[in-house]
């Protein structure tokens, strides 16, 4: 099994991609990290927040340079 990590998973561009992507590729785990700000709603995931190659993490990015 293989992961990946989706930054802002609950917006509008993760929360469309993220169960696209489950469907079409069995072998890999997601985990979405999103702090649920203005755009993150996890309404939007419902369908794989059950799914056990699936995993949400309430926190925030930040890219340090
Ligand atoms: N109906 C439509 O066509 C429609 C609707 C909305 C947006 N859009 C377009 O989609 C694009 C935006 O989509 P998106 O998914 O990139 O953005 P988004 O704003 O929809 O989602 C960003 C997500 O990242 C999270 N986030 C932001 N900063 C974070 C941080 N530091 N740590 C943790 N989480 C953080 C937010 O909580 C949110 O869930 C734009 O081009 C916009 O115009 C289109």
């Amino acid at each position: 099994m293989k992961t990946i990590l989706v930054t802002g998973g609950a917006g509008f561009i993760g929360s469309n991609f993220i169960p696209f992507f489950l469907e079409r590729n069995k072998n890999f785990h997601v985990i979405n990290l999103d702090l649920l700000t203005y755009a993150g709603n996890l309404d939007n995931l419902k369908e794989v927040e059950n799914n056990p190659r699936y995993t949400f993490v309430k926190e925030i990015f930040v890219i340090d340079n």
